[in-house]
């Protein structure tokens, strides 16, 4: 049994006029309950500028602002078996919903839906191509258990022909105790909206990739353990931070994984190892191993498909790469800075990073092979320790004859 009660009221947010131009929009406010009380509590703001085509190739491009009036028909608080939905209808021909799925700390929101009607031609006049589309956005957000999760900042979805913006943002889907959480967990958005950053697509709280453009300085990324099991035995290991350089464009943006929100999982052959992370703004980042001359291992190929900071997708295929040269049976270790590059507009940057796609014995890593610029390092320290002990010994020395020389001269002036 469900009390569901929906308001719709005008805001007045000037900061959002200023962005938005004269589209003005309602709060939509949702509030679920079950006999324990709030199950799912939703506020939020939200537009779509649709493109659709009029005559002779001409398009036409309208902004949807959500109206007085919607219905929330099919929206329900879910539980740890079956998702909770968020389903709005309005206009005449409108759908707008959402799904959340329950995991073990957090919940996804995933198949951010909205389908319009073309033939509806009140709202779309002129459309020839009339009927009914659909647009899912691919991006699957991920958000902590018992926090209400804020964002004011507008989030903007791009999905050709439609633009999805989300703003003012309370939620909180399965609510436990039947009360909204006392907790907030802000958006990126907001935390960084002062410092004019790029928007970026997503509305993973403040645990998640970070994109900044290259003029602020960029911390190292978090180092992130990575291992991938065949049956009960761990076959592959891998230890590092990931950095993501793409210069699409004159200013690089650079994305730091964070380990915390990104999955990973891999597959192990006798000739070949993957590694795969994936995470809200990454689809896939592979990382494929494979044997050279039945003696070393490197890495052979790197494969990403992630968004930009547009919503545009960017994805790259190298298979012809070659790093992390070691013998089978060993490990790779780099714990200074290594760049690998894909592509002319890909690199990874790599911290404190430690491989090993094959023959792993006990789930640990095996002896490792350090790259030049480590060894370079180890190298250099003893050098360093020998010379100034040497200029330390000949400065004794010195200092040990100067004075033996004015004791002479003294007993002579005697
Ligand atoms: C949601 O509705 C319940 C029951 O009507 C009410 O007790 C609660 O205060 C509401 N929560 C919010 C955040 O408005
Ligand atoms: C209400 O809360 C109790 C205790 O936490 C729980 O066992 C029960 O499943 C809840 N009821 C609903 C409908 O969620
Ligand atoms: C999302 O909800 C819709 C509407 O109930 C349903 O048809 C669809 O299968 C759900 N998708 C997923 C991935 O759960
Ligand atoms: C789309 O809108 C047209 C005109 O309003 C209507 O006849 C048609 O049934 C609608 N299609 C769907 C699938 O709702
Ligand atoms: C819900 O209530 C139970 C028992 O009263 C308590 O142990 C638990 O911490 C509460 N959970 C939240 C999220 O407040
Ligand atoms: C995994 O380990 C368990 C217990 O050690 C064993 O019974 C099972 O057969 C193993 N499974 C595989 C696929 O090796
Ligand atoms: C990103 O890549 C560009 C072009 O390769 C390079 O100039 C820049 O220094 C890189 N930035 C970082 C932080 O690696
Ligand atoms: C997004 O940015 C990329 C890189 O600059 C560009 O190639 C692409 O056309 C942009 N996409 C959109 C939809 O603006
Ligand atoms: C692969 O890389 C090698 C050396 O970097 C180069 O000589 C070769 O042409 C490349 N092959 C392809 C198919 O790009």
């Amino acid at each position: 049994m469900h009390l569901l009660s929906l308001l719709s009221g005008r805001k007045k947010l000037v900061l959002i006029f200023l962005i938005l131009g004269a589209i003005q929009s309602n709060a939509l406010k949702l509030n679920l309950t079950d006999s324990n009380g709030t199950c799912l509590y939703a506020e939020w703001e939200m537009n779509f500028t649709i493109t659709y085509e009029v005559t002779n190739q001409t398009n036409r491009t309208i902004t949807i602002a959500v109206p007085d009036k919607v219905t929330h028909n099919g929206s329900s608080c879910g539980n740890d078996q079956n998702g909770a939905k968020i389903m709005i209808q309005f206009g005449s021909t409108l759908l707008w919903g959402l799904n959340f799925t329950k995991e073990s700390s957090h919940y996804s929101i995933h198949n951010i839906t909205l389908s319009y009607n073309t033939s509806d031609s009140t709202t779309f006049p002129g459309a020839v191509d009339k009927g009914v589309h659909t647009v899912t956005l691919p991006e699957k957000f991920e958000v902590p258990l018992d926090v209400i999760f804020k964002c004011n900042s507008v989030l903007p979805f791009n999905q050709n022909p439609v633009v999805q913006r989300y703003w003012g943002i309370h939620l909180q889907a399965f609510v436990q105790n039947g009360t909204v959480s006392k907790n907030e967990q802000v958006c990126k958005e907001d935390q960084t909206v002062t410092t004019m950053a790029p928007v970026i697509h997503t509305t993973v709280p403040s645990t998640t990739t970070t994109l900044t453009p290259t003029s602020v300085p960029i911390p190292p990324p978090t180092v992130g353990n990575y291992t991938i099991t065949n049956g009960n035995t761990t076959c592959l290991l891998a230890t590092m931070g990931l950095q993501l350089n793409i210069t699409e464009e004159k200013v690089p943006f650079i994305f730091n994984i964070n380990p915390a929100t990104t999955n990973f999982t891999g597959s192990c052959h006798p000739q070949s190892a993957q590694l795969r992370l994936n995470n809200s703004q990454i689809k896939y980042l592979d990382f494929i191993f494979a044997v050279k001359n039945e003696k070393r291992f490197y890495l052979k190929e790197v494969n990403v498909n992630m968004y930009l900071a547009n919503g545009s997708a960017f994805n790259i295929s190298n298979n012809n790469l070659s790093f992390w040269d070691a013998p089978l049976g060993s490990s790779y270790m780099c714990n200074k800075e290594q760049v690998i590059s894909v592509s002319r507009t890909f690199q990874i940057n790599t911290f404190n990073l430690k491989v090993q796609p094959f023959n792993v014995t006990k789930g640990e890593y095996s002896t490792a092979e350090e790259c030049a610029a480590d060894s370079d390092l180890n190298f250099l320290i003893p050098v360093a320790v020998g010379v100034a002990l040497g200029f330390l010994i000949i400065a004794v020395f010195i200092s040990y004859m100067i004075g033996r020389q004015k004791s002479r001269t003294g007993y002579q002036s005697v």
